[in-house]
Protein backbone atom coordinates (compact mmCIF):
# COMPACT_ATOMS: atom_id res chain seq x y z
CA UNK A 1 0.00 0.00 0.00
CA UNK A 2 1.21 3.72 -0.47
CA UNK A 3 -0.25 6.60 0.83
CA UNK A 4 -0.80 9.07 -2.26
CA UNK A 5 0.76 12.13 -0.70
CA UNK A 6 0.11 14.74 -3.36
CA UNK A 7 -3.66 13.57 -2.90
CA UNK A 8 -3.58 13.63 0.19
CA UNK A 9 -3.41 17.33 0.62
CA UNK A 10 -2.05 20.46 -0.74
CA UNK A 11 -1.16 23.34 2.40
CA UNK A 12 2.18 24.65 3.01
CA UNK A 13 1.79 22.67 6.33
CA UNK A 14 0.80 19.23 7.82
CA UNK A 15 -1.34 17.98 10.38
CA UNK A 16 -1.25 20.18 13.20
CA UNK A 17 0.76 23.01 10.99
CA UNK A 18 3.91 20.97 11.33
CA UNK A 19 5.94 21.14 8.07
CA UNK A 20 5.56 18.40 6.23
CA UNK A 21 8.25 15.88 5.63
CA UNK A 22 8.94 15.04 1.87
CA UNK A 23 9.38 12.05 0.22
CA UNK A 24 9.42 10.13 3.66
CA UNK A 25 8.32 6.45 4.02
CA UNK A 26 6.58 4.28 6.72
CA UNK A 27 5.54 0.76 7.43
CA UNK A 28 3.05 0.06 9.60
CA UNK A 29 2.97 -3.47 10.87
CA UNK A 30 -0.29 -4.26 12.18
CA UNK A 31 -0.79 -7.48 14.76
CA UNK A 32 -4.21 -8.64 16.07
CA UNK A 33 -7.53 -8.27 15.99
CA UNK A 34 -9.60 -6.00 13.51
CA UNK A 35 -9.57 -2.81 15.15
CA UNK A 36 -6.15 -2.86 15.08
CA UNK A 37 -6.34 -2.69 10.85
CA UNK A 38 -8.95 -0.55 11.02
CA UNK A 39 -6.35 2.32 13.78
CA UNK A 40 -3.37 1.15 11.33
CA UNK A 41 -5.05 2.64 7.95
CA UNK A 42 -6.21 5.95 9.90
CA UNK A 43 -2.75 6.14 11.31
CA UNK A 44 -1.35 6.25 7.51
CA UNK A 45 -4.37 8.61 6.30
CA UNK A 46 -3.06 11.39 8.97
CA UNK A 47 0.90 10.40 8.24
CA UNK A 48 0.01 10.72 4.86
CA UNK A 49 -1.23 14.21 4.97
CA UNK A 50 2.43 14.72 6.92
CA UNK A 51 3.96 13.74 3.57
CA UNK A 52 4.49 9.66 4.31
CA UNK A 53 3.94 6.92 1.56
CA UNK A 54 3.50 3.57 2.85
CA UNK A 55 6.19 0.56 2.14
CA UNK A 56 6.53 -2.97 3.42
CA UNK A 57 9.73 -2.66 3.06
CA UNK A 58 11.61 -1.77 6.70
CA UNK A 59 14.48 -1.39 5.09
CA UNK A 60 13.62 1.60 2.85
CA UNK A 61 11.04 2.78 6.24
CA UNK A 62 12.21 6.16 7.99
CA UNK A 63 9.41 5.77 9.96
CA UNK A 64 8.53 2.17 11.04
CA UNK A 65 5.82 1.49 13.68
CA UNK A 66 4.64 -1.89 15.53
CA UNK A 67 0.84 -1.57 15.80
CA UNK A 68 1.12 -4.67 18.69
CA UNK A 69 -1.49 -7.40 19.78
CA UNK A 70 -1.54 -8.19 24.11
CA UNK A 71 -4.19 -10.58 23.88
CA UNK A 72 -2.28 -13.84 24.76
CA UNK A 73 1.42 -14.28 25.82
CA UNK A 74 2.51 -15.24 22.76
CA UNK A 75 1.45 -12.09 20.80
CA UNK A 76 2.80 -9.60 23.05
CA UNK A 77 6.31 -11.47 23.04
CA UNK A 78 6.49 -11.31 19.72
CA UNK A 79 6.76 -7.40 19.44
CA UNK A 80 10.15 -7.93 21.43
CA UNK A 81 11.92 -10.41 18.66
CA UNK A 82 10.16 -7.93 16.38
CA UNK A 83 11.71 -4.63 17.79
CA UNK A 84 15.28 -6.89 17.83
CA UNK A 85 15.04 -7.22 14.21
CA UNK A 86 14.08 -3.53 13.70
CA UNK A 87 16.65 -2.50 16.30
CA UNK A 88 19.22 -4.32 13.40
CA UNK A 89 17.84 -2.98 10.43
CA UNK A 90 17.75 0.52 12.25
CA UNK A 91 21.46 -0.06 13.01
CA UNK A 92 22.30 -1.11 8.89
CA UNK A 93 20.25 1.89 8.03
CA UNK A 94 22.45 4.31 10.32
CA UNK A 95 25.27 2.96 8.88
CA UNK A 96 24.19 4.24 5.27
CA UNK A 97 23.65 7.79 7.12
CA UNK A 98 19.91 7.54 7.24
CA UNK A 99 17.54 7.75 10.32
CA UNK A 100 14.60 5.55 11.19
CA UNK A 101 11.92 6.34 14.13
CA UNK A 102 10.82 3.31 15.59
CA UNK A 103 7.56 3.33 16.80
CA UNK A 104 5.31 0.93 18.95
CA UNK A 105 1.78 1.74 19.38
CA UNK A 106 -1.56 -0.91 20.24
CA UNK A 107 -2.09 -2.53 23.09
CA UNK A 108 1.00 -4.01 23.98
CA UNK A 109 2.12 0.37 23.92
CA UNK A 110 -0.62 1.11 26.16
CA UNK A 111 -0.32 -2.01 28.73
CA UNK A 112 3.41 -1.92 28.64
CA UNK A 113 4.59 1.57 28.24
CA UNK A 114 7.95 2.70 29.41
CA UNK A 115 9.01 -0.92 29.97
CA UNK A 116 9.22 -1.08 26.05
CA UNK A 117 12.03 1.56 26.03
CA UNK A 118 13.95 -0.34 28.90
CA UNK A 119 14.11 -3.99 26.97
CA UNK A 120 14.60 -2.23 23.44
CA UNK A 121 16.00 1.19 23.67
CA UNK A 122 15.57 1.76 20.03
CA UNK A 123 12.50 2.02 20.31
CA UNK A 124 12.20 6.73 19.65
CA UNK A 125 8.46 6.50 21.18
CA UNK A 126 5.48 4.80 22.58
CA UNK A 127 1.88 5.94 21.42
CA UNK A 128 -1.02 4.53 23.19
CA UNK A 129 -4.80 3.32 21.51
CA UNK A 130 -5.98 6.65 22.25
CA UNK A 131 -3.32 8.85 21.10
CA UNK A 132 -3.37 8.18 17.21
CA UNK A 133 -4.60 11.76 16.59
CA UNK A 134 -1.15 12.96 18.38
CA UNK A 135 0.71 10.94 16.01
CA UNK A 136 2.17 14.13 14.06
CA UNK A 137 2.99 15.44 17.58
CA UNK A 138 5.05 12.85 18.68
CA UNK A 139 7.24 12.70 15.62
CA UNK A 140 8.06 16.09 16.14
CA UNK A 141 9.49 15.15 19.34
CA UNK A 142 11.06 12.49 18.11
CA UNK A 143 13.42 14.44 16.25
CA UNK A 144 16.33 14.44 18.30
CA UNK A 145 14.49 14.17 21.56
CA UNK A 146 14.57 11.33 24.27
CA UNK A 147 12.52 8.32 24.10
CA UNK A 148 9.06 9.16 25.25
CA UNK A 149 5.40 7.56 25.71
CA UNK A 150 2.29 9.29 25.15
CA UNK A 151 -0.59 6.62 26.53
CA UNK A 152 -2.99 8.85 28.47
CA UNK A 153 -6.68 8.20 27.52
CA UNK A 154 -7.76 10.87 28.55
CA UNK A 155 -6.60 12.77 25.10
CA UNK A 156 -9.87 14.50 23.56
CA UNK A 157 -11.66 12.75 20.52
CA UNK A 158 -9.23 10.78 18.72
CA UNK A 159 -11.89 10.10 15.94
CA UNK A 160 -12.90 13.64 15.24
CA UNK A 161 -9.02 14.82 15.20
CA UNK A 162 -7.50 11.75 12.96
CA UNK A 163 -7.01 12.32 8.83
CA UNK A 164 -9.67 10.92 6.94
CA UNK A 165 -8.83 9.07 3.83
CA UNK A 166 -8.57 10.49 0.16
CA UNK A 167 -10.65 8.65 -1.97
CA UNK A 168 -7.58 7.15 -4.18
CA UNK A 169 -6.73 5.25 -0.81
CA UNK A 170 -9.64 4.67 -0.48
CA UNK A 171 -10.06 2.73 -3.66
CA UNK A 172 -6.44 1.39 -2.92
CA UNK A 173 -7.95 -0.42 -0.13
CA UNK A 174 -11.14 -1.97 -2.32
CA UNK A 175 -14.88 -2.40 -1.82
CA UNK A 176 -14.84 -3.93 1.70
CA UNK A 177 -13.71 -1.64 4.88
CA UNK A 178 -14.06 -1.26 8.67
CA UNK A 179 -15.39 1.31 10.18
CA UNK A 180 -14.63 1.62 14.32
CA UNK A 181 -17.87 2.85 16.05
CA UNK A 182 -17.87 1.50 19.24
CA UNK A 183 -14.41 1.25 21.43
CA UNK A 184 -13.15 -0.06 24.93
CA UNK A 185 -15.43 -2.44 27.46
CA UNK A 186 -16.59 -2.13 30.76
CA UNK A 187 -17.04 -5.86 30.74
CA UNK A 188 -14.12 -6.82 32.51
CA UNK A 189 -13.97 -10.51 31.82
CA UNK A 190 -11.71 -12.22 34.32
CA UNK A 191 -9.19 -13.60 31.55
CA UNK A 192 -9.19 -10.38 29.32
CA UNK A 193 -6.85 -6.96 28.66
CA UNK A 194 -8.65 -5.28 26.79
CA UNK A 195 -10.53 -3.41 29.62
CA UNK A 196 -7.23 -2.01 30.49
CA UNK A 197 -5.45 -1.95 26.59
CA UNK A 198 -8.70 0.51 25.01
CA UNK A 199 -9.78 2.31 27.65
CA UNK A 200 -13.70 2.27 28.85
CA UNK A 201 -16.67 1.81 26.20
CA UNK A 202 -17.13 4.88 24.18
CA UNK A 203 -19.51 5.30 21.09
CA UNK A 204 -18.84 7.34 18.18
CA UNK A 205 -21.98 9.75 17.04
CA UNK A 206 -24.14 8.31 14.38
CA UNK A 207 -23.58 11.86 12.46
CA UNK A 208 -19.66 11.20 12.60
CA UNK A 209 -20.11 7.37 11.53
CA UNK A 210 -22.00 7.89 8.74
CA UNK A 211 -20.11 10.53 7.69
CA UNK A 212 -17.32 7.99 7.57
CA UNK A 213 -19.58 5.51 5.72
CA UNK A 214 -20.49 8.00 2.87
CA UNK A 215 -17.17 8.88 2.57
CA UNK A 216 -16.27 4.98 1.75
CA UNK A 217 -18.97 4.47 -0.34
CA UNK A 218 -18.35 7.67 -2.63
CA UNK A 219 -14.98 5.95 -3.30
CA UNK A 220 -16.40 2.61 -4.03
CA UNK A 221 -17.14 0.59 -0.87
CA UNK A 222 -20.00 -1.93 -0.80
CA UNK A 223 -19.23 -3.63 2.28
CA UNK A 224 -18.72 -2.07 5.32
CA UNK A 225 -18.13 -4.37 9.02
CA UNK A 226 -19.15 -1.70 11.91
CA UNK A 227 -16.57 -2.81 14.81
CA UNK A 228 -16.00 -2.24 18.67
CA UNK A 229 -14.88 -4.61 21.64
CA UNK A 230 -18.78 -4.56 22.30
CA UNK A 231 -20.23 -3.35 19.62
CA UNK A 232 -23.90 -4.11 20.45
CA UNK A 233 -23.32 -2.15 23.17
CA UNK A 234 -23.12 1.40 21.03
CA UNK A 235 -25.41 3.91 22.24
CA UNK A 236 -24.15 6.86 19.77
CA UNK A 237 -27.86 8.15 19.62
CA UNK A 238 -29.00 7.39 15.74
CA UNK A 239 -32.38 8.75 16.58
CA UNK A 240 -35.28 7.36 14.06
CA UNK A 241 -37.80 4.44 15.44
CA UNK A 242 -34.88 2.14 16.01
CA UNK A 243 -32.78 2.23 18.95
CA UNK A 244 -29.07 1.20 19.39
CA UNK A 245 -27.59 -0.29 16.70
CA UNK A 246 -30.16 -1.02 14.48
CA UNK A 247 -30.81 2.15 14.02
CA UNK A 248 -27.43 2.90 13.02
CA UNK A 249 -27.59 0.12 10.50
CA UNK A 250 -30.64 1.53 9.10
CA UNK A 251 -29.02 5.11 8.43
CA UNK A 252 -26.14 3.27 7.11
CA UNK A 253 -28.06 1.12 4.49
CA UNK A 254 -29.48 4.31 3.36
CA UNK A 255 -26.21 5.91 2.21
CA UNK A 256 -26.23 5.23 -1.42
CA UNK A 257 -23.79 2.61 -2.92
CA UNK A 258 -24.01 0.59 0.94
CA UNK A 259 -25.45 -3.05 -0.15
CA UNK A 260 -23.75 -5.04 2.63
CA UNK A 261 -23.66 -4.02 6.79
CA UNK A 262 -21.45 -6.68 9.41
CA UNK A 263 -20.99 -6.05 12.79
CA UNK A 264 -18.45 -7.36 15.24
CA UNK A 265 -17.77 -8.21 18.17
CA UNK A 266 -20.74 -9.04 20.17
CA UNK A 267 -21.61 -9.45 24.11
CA UNK A 268 -24.63 -12.32 24.95
CA UNK A 269 -25.55 -9.75 27.46
CA UNK A 270 -26.27 -6.83 25.32
CA UNK A 271 -28.32 -9.00 22.42
CA UNK A 272 -31.27 -7.40 22.71
CA UNK A 273 -34.76 -8.09 20.75
CA UNK A 274 -34.15 -4.89 18.23
CA UNK A 275 -30.28 -6.15 16.48
CA UNK A 276 -32.33 -10.16 16.86
CA UNK A 277 -35.27 -8.57 14.28
CA UNK A 278 -32.83 -6.31 12.61
CA UNK A 279 -31.47 -9.78 11.26
CA UNK A 280 -35.36 -10.53 10.36
CA UNK A 281 -36.14 -7.16 8.94
CA UNK A 282 -32.45 -5.51 7.16
CA UNK A 283 -31.70 -7.18 3.86
CA UNK A 284 -28.14 -5.27 4.22
CA UNK A 285 -28.03 -6.66 7.45
CA UNK A 286 -25.56 -9.86 6.53
CA UNK A 287 -26.78 -13.26 7.72
CA UNK A 288 -23.57 -13.96 9.93
CA UNK A 289 -23.43 -13.38 13.56
CA UNK A 290 -20.15 -13.38 15.93
CA UNK A 291 -20.99 -13.67 19.13
CA UNK A 292 -18.33 -15.35 21.75
CA UNK A 293 -19.48 -17.72 24.12
CA UNK A 294 -16.11 -18.87 25.90
CA UNK A 295 -17.61 -21.93 27.56
CA UNK A 296 -19.89 -24.06 27.99
CA UNK A 297 -19.57 -24.54 31.13
CA UNK A 298 -21.43 -22.07 34.16
CA UNK A 299 -19.19 -23.12 36.62
CA UNK A 300 -16.22 -21.56 34.35
CA UNK A 301 -18.72 -18.96 32.88
CA UNK A 302 -19.12 -17.93 36.34
CA UNK A 303 -15.26 -17.70 37.06
CA UNK A 304 -15.02 -15.91 33.45
CA UNK A 305 -17.09 -13.28 34.91
CA UNK A 306 -19.08 -13.31 31.58
CA UNK A 307 -22.37 -12.59 33.28
CA UNK A 308 -24.26 -15.27 31.48
CA UNK A 309 -25.08 -19.05 31.64
CA UNK A 310 -24.72 -21.81 28.74
CA UNK A 311 -28.67 -22.13 28.58
CA UNK A 312 -28.78 -18.00 27.91
CA UNK A 313 -26.32 -18.50 24.98
CA UNK A 314 -28.49 -21.62 23.57
CA UNK A 315 -31.45 -19.84 23.63
CA UNK A 316 -30.24 -16.00 22.29
CA UNK A 317 -28.82 -18.63 19.48
CA UNK A 318 -32.59 -20.09 19.20
CA UNK A 319 -34.18 -16.60 18.60
CA UNK A 320 -31.76 -15.18 16.08
CA UNK A 321 -32.35 -18.70 14.07
CA UNK A 322 -35.96 -17.97 14.33
CA UNK A 323 -35.38 -14.26 13.11
CA UNK A 324 -32.89 -15.48 10.23
CA UNK A 325 -33.10 -18.86 9.92
CA UNK A 326 -30.07 -19.51 7.59
CA UNK A 327 -27.79 -17.38 9.72
CA UNK A 328 -24.23 -18.49 9.89
CA UNK A 329 -23.14 -18.59 13.63
CA UNK A 330 -19.27 -17.99 14.79
CA UNK A 331 -17.97 -17.91 18.31
CA UNK A 332 -14.61 -17.75 20.36
CA UNK A 333 -13.68 -20.06 22.88
CA UNK A 334 -11.12 -20.45 25.43
CA UNK A 335 -9.75 -24.49 26.60
CA UNK A 336 -7.79 -24.38 29.90
CA UNK A 337 -9.56 -21.80 31.89
CA UNK A 338 -8.22 -21.72 35.40
CA UNK A 339 -10.45 -24.36 37.59
CA UNK A 340 -11.29 -25.91 33.81
CA UNK A 341 -12.50 -29.44 34.76
CA UNK A 342 -12.62 -32.32 32.13
CA UNK A 343 -16.33 -32.17 33.00
CA UNK A 344 -16.31 -28.13 32.55
CA UNK A 345 -15.02 -28.97 28.83
CA UNK A 346 -17.21 -31.55 28.11
CA UNK A 347 -20.07 -28.90 28.79
CA UNK A 348 -18.27 -26.76 26.23
CA UNK A 349 -18.03 -29.56 23.18
CA UNK A 350 -21.90 -30.26 24.59
CA UNK A 351 -22.58 -27.10 23.65
CA UNK A 352 -20.77 -26.80 20.30
CA UNK A 353 -22.59 -29.99 19.06
CA UNK A 354 -25.97 -28.44 20.32
CA UNK A 355 -25.46 -25.00 18.25
CA UNK A 356 -23.35 -25.91 15.44
CA UNK A 357 -21.32 -22.94 14.51
CA UNK A 358 -20.44 -21.91 10.76
CA UNK A 359 -16.90 -20.70 12.15
CA UNK A 360 -15.26 -20.21 15.07
CA UNK A 361 -12.11 -19.25 16.83
CA UNK A 362 -10.54 -20.93 19.92
CA UNK A 363 -7.88 -20.51 21.95
CA UNK A 364 -5.63 -22.16 25.13
CA UNK A 365 -5.96 -20.06 27.60
CA UNK A 366 -3.24 -17.28 28.22
CA UNK A 367 -2.76 -15.90 31.53
CA UNK A 368 -2.21 -12.48 31.42
CA UNK A 369 -0.58 -10.05 34.35
CA UNK A 370 -3.18 -7.78 35.64
CA UNK A 371 -6.24 -9.67 35.00
CA UNK A 372 -7.91 -11.08 37.91
CA UNK A 373 -8.07 -14.85 36.54
CA UNK A 374 -4.29 -14.86 36.49
CA UNK A 375 -4.75 -15.34 40.43
CA UNK A 376 -6.76 -17.82 40.16
CA UNK A 377 -5.79 -21.26 41.67
CA UNK A 378 -6.15 -24.37 39.16
CA UNK A 379 -3.87 -23.24 36.21
CA UNK A 380 -4.09 -26.60 33.62
CA UNK A 381 -0.96 -27.34 32.44
CA UNK A 382 -0.12 -27.19 28.73
CA UNK A 383 -0.35 -30.45 27.79
CA UNK A 384 -4.26 -30.81 29.28
CA UNK A 385 -4.84 -27.11 27.17
CA UNK A 386 -3.60 -28.60 23.79
CA UNK A 387 -5.28 -31.86 24.11
CA UNK A 388 -8.69 -30.15 24.46
CA UNK A 389 -8.10 -27.27 22.17
CA UNK A 390 -7.30 -30.07 19.26
CA UNK A 391 -10.54 -32.22 20.38
CA UNK A 392 -12.32 -28.38 20.17
CA UNK A 393 -11.15 -27.53 16.90
CA UNK A 394 -11.56 -30.96 15.32
CA UNK A 395 -15.22 -30.36 16.12
CA UNK A 396 -15.61 -26.90 14.99
CA UNK A 397 -13.65 -27.93 11.48
CA UNK A 398 -16.23 -30.52 10.93
CA UNK A 399 -18.94 -27.95 11.62
CA UNK A 400 -17.45 -25.50 9.30
CA UNK A 401 -17.05 -28.04 6.66
CA UNK A 402 -20.85 -29.29 7.19
CA UNK A 403 -21.90 -26.20 7.29
CA UNK A 404 -20.35 -25.17 3.54
CA UNK A 405 -20.93 -28.51 2.51
CA UNK A 406 -24.71 -28.05 2.55
CA UNK A 407 -24.47 -25.03 0.52
CA UNK A 408 -22.94 -26.66 -2.57
CA UNK A 409 -24.78 -26.40 -5.37
CA UNK A 410 -27.19 -23.19 -4.43
CA UNK A 411 -27.03 -19.95 -5.95
CA UNK A 412 -25.72 -17.31 -3.88
CA UNK A 413 -25.32 -13.45 -4.43
CA UNK A 414 -21.21 -12.61 -4.11
CA UNK A 415 -19.89 -9.76 -3.76
CA UNK A 416 -16.60 -9.33 -5.66
CA UNK A 417 -13.83 -8.04 -3.95
CA UNK A 418 -10.48 -8.76 -6.11
CA UNK A 419 -8.61 -10.41 -8.61
CA UNK A 420 -8.30 -13.88 -7.95
CA UNK A 421 -4.54 -16.07 -7.60
CA UNK A 422 -5.21 -17.30 -11.06
CA UNK A 423 -5.30 -15.36 -14.35
CA UNK A 424 -9.10 -14.79 -15.31
CA UNK A 425 -9.93 -15.17 -11.87
CA UNK A 426 -11.96 -12.99 -9.10
CA UNK A 427 -12.64 -13.69 -5.82
CA UNK A 428 -15.47 -12.56 -3.43
CA UNK A 429 -17.64 -13.40 -0.41
CA UNK A 430 -21.08 -14.96 -0.11
CA UNK A 431 -23.27 -13.34 2.63
CA UNK A 432 -22.10 -15.72 4.78
CA UNK A 433 -18.90 -14.39 5.13
CA UNK A 434 -17.48 -17.46 2.45
CA UNK A 435 -14.43 -16.79 0.09
CA UNK A 436 -15.50 -17.90 -3.59
CA UNK A 437 -13.60 -17.65 -6.75
CA UNK A 438 -14.91 -17.87 -10.02
CA UNK A 439 -14.14 -16.99 -13.60
CA UNK A 440 -14.85 -13.76 -14.42
CA UNK A 441 -13.65 -10.21 -15.57
CA UNK A 442 -12.14 -7.82 -13.17
CA UNK A 443 -14.47 -5.27 -14.24
CA UNK A 444 -16.94 -7.23 -11.81
CA UNK A 445 -15.20 -6.29 -8.93
CA UNK A 446 -17.42 -4.23 -6.78
CA UNK A 447 -20.53 -5.95 -7.80
CA UNK A 448 -22.69 -8.24 -6.77
CA UNK A 449 -23.56 -11.64 -8.91
CA UNK A 450 -25.91 -14.21 -8.09
CA UNK A 451 -23.04 -17.35 -8.06
CA UNK A 452 -23.67 -21.36 -8.37
CA UNK A 453 -21.22 -22.33 -5.32
CA UNK A 454 -20.41 -25.74 -8.05
CA UNK A 455 -17.74 -27.40 -5.70
CA UNK A 456 -15.96 -26.90 -2.36
CA UNK A 457 -12.33 -26.60 -2.12
CA UNK A 458 -10.26 -26.60 1.70
CA UNK A 459 -10.80 -22.64 1.88
CA UNK A 460 -12.97 -21.64 -0.43
CA UNK A 461 -16.07 -22.48 -3.08
CA UNK A 462 -15.34 -22.68 -6.97
CA UNK A 463 -18.29 -20.70 -8.13
CA UNK A 464 -19.67 -20.10 -11.40
CA UNK A 465 -21.18 -16.86 -12.55
CA UNK A 466 -24.87 -16.50 -13.74
CA UNK A 467 -26.24 -14.23 -16.37
CA UNK A 468 -27.95 -11.24 -15.28
CA UNK A 469 -27.10 -8.77 -11.64
CA UNK A 470 -28.13 -9.66 -8.44
CA UNK A 471 -30.37 -6.96 -6.86
N1 LIG B 1 -14.69 -8.30 22.77
C1 LIG B 1 -14.69 -9.56 22.25
C2 LIG B 1 -13.33 -10.09 21.86
C3 LIG B 1 -12.20 -9.99 22.80
S1 LIG B 1 -10.63 -10.62 22.33
C4 LIG B 1 -15.47 -10.46 23.16
O1 LIG B 1 -16.02 -10.03 24.12
O2 LIG B 1 -15.58 -11.62 22.93
C5 LIG B 1 -10.96 -11.96 21.24
C6 LIG B 1 -10.96 -13.30 21.87
O3 LIG B 1 -9.69 -13.62 22.41
C7 LIG B 1 -11.90 -13.49 23.02
O4 LIG B 1 -13.20 -13.68 22.62
C8 LIG B 1 -11.33 -14.68 23.73
O5 LIG B 1 -11.83 -15.88 23.20
C9 LIG B 1 -9.84 -14.60 23.40
N2 LIG B 1 -9.05 -14.21 24.59
C10 LIG B 1 -9.12 -13.07 25.28
N3 LIG B 1 -8.27 -13.10 26.34
C11 LIG B 1 -7.67 -14.32 26.31
C12 LIG B 1 -6.72 -14.96 27.15
N4 LIG B 1 -6.23 -14.38 28.23
N5 LIG B 1 -6.32 -16.22 26.78
C13 LIG B 1 -6.83 -16.82 25.70
N6 LIG B 1 -7.74 -16.26 24.90
C14 LIG B 1 -8.17 -15.02 25.19
FE1 LIG C 1 -12.53 -8.81 26.78
FE2 LIG C 1 -14.79 -9.66 27.85
FE3 LIG C 1 -14.55 -7.11 27.10
FE4 LIG C 1 -14.67 -9.03 25.26
S1 LIG C 1 -16.32 -8.49 26.73
S2 LIG C 1 -13.25 -7.32 25.30
S3 LIG C 1 -13.60 -10.72 26.23
S4 LIG C 1 -13.43 -8.10 28.74
FE1 LIG D 1 -5.26 -7.51 20.55
FE2 LIG D 1 -5.88 -5.13 21.40
FE3 LIG D 1 -7.30 -6.26 19.50
S1 LIG D 1 -5.17 -6.80 22.64
S2 LIG D 1 -7.18 -8.41 20.00
S3 LIG D 1 -5.19 -5.67 19.35
S4 LIG D 1 -8.08 -4.94 21.13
Amino acid sequence: MTVDSTAAGTDAAGFAGLPRAKNQKVLIKSYGCQMNVYDAARMADSLGVEGYSETKDAGEADLVILNTCHIRERASEKVYSELGRMNEIKEARAAKGLSTVLAVAGCVAQAEGPELIRRQPAVDFVIGTQSYHQLPEALKRAAGGPAFVMTDFDTGDKFQQLVPPVAEKIKSRGVTAFVTVQEGCDKFCAFCVVPYTRGVELSRPARQIVEEVERLANAGVRDVTLLGQNVNAWNGGAGGPRAGLPGLFEKIAGVPGISRIRYMTSHPCDMDDGLIEAHRDMPALMPYLHLPVQSGSDRVLKAMNRKHRAADYVKIIERVRRARPDIAISSDFIVGFPGETQSDFEDTMRLVREIGFASAYSFKYSSRPGTPAADLPGHPDEAMKSRRLLELQILLEEQRRAFNQARVGTMTEVLFEKEGRHKGQIGGKTPHMQAVHAEGPAELIGQIRLVELAELGSNSFRGRIAGGTAP
